[in-house]
């Protein structure tokens, strides 16, 4: 009866790297259990919110290591720690074929708009906003999903809608999917996959 031992990929602020730290704490993971803090970015606050909480901190440099390099890196930390569920919060770069197949059904991601909205190469952070706003939505959201071959096109596993206000922008428009969406469907879909990995180990 173990629980799931959790790495969260960071590349920024780390806000949902907090909302998953609050979660656990507050015992809404009890199927899984945050291990580790990886992040692409030495200057991410992230990584202090990750020490903040006594949670063990990993920097494998975007500047220093080319995707190959990261990720036999990143494997290796992941191995050494015994990571059974990648959560990518905020986590900025496109991860290749051969990490995402070793890690199958193993890696979600939280993707600030409704997926297959504003989605894909190109569409992350505030950018996703921008798109959404130009386009003149009047819905958007959050959605986590399972990571696969295809940008942000793996299995949904939650979404939740968050309406757009007259005069938003797109700084004022991801605060409000941030509070209303990301925070709350992250920790949920991250406790989702940790009960059916336990079920599938038959715990
Ligand atoms: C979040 O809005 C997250 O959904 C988004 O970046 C922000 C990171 O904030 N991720 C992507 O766009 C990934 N494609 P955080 O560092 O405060 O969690």
């Amino acid at each position: 009866m173990s629980k799931v031992r959790i790495g969260v990929m960071v590349s920024g602020g780390g806000t949902n790297l907090q909302a998953l730290i609050d979660a656990e704490k507050e015992g809404k993971i009890p199927d899984g259990t945050i291990v580790l803090t990886l992040s692409d970015n030495e200057k991410a606050y992230a990584l202090t919110r990750a020490e903040n909480a006594g949670i063990k901190t990993y920097v494998v440099s975007k500047k220093q290591y080319d995707r190959k390099e990261f990720e036999k890196k990143a494997t290796e930390i992941l191995e050494d720690n015994g990571i059974e569920l990648i959560v990518l919060a905020g986590f900025m770069r496109i991860l290749g074929k051969e990490f995402i197949k070793k890690y199958e059904n193993r890696i979600i991601n939280v993707h600030p708009s409704l997926i297959p909205s504003f989605c894909g190469e190109g569409y992350y952070g505030i950018k996703v906003h921008e798109a959404a706003l130009g386009y003149g939505v009047k819905v958007s959201g959050a959605t986590v999903h399972y990571v696969n071959e295809i940008p942000d096109g793996g299995k949904i596993i939650k979404q939740k809608a968050v309406e757009v206000r007259e005069g938003d922008t797109p700084e004022t428009l991801q605060k409000r999917i941030m509070e209303q969406a990301e925070w709350i469907i992250l920790p949920e879909a991250a406790e989702q996959v940790c009960r059916e990995i336990r079920k599938k180990k038959g715990e």
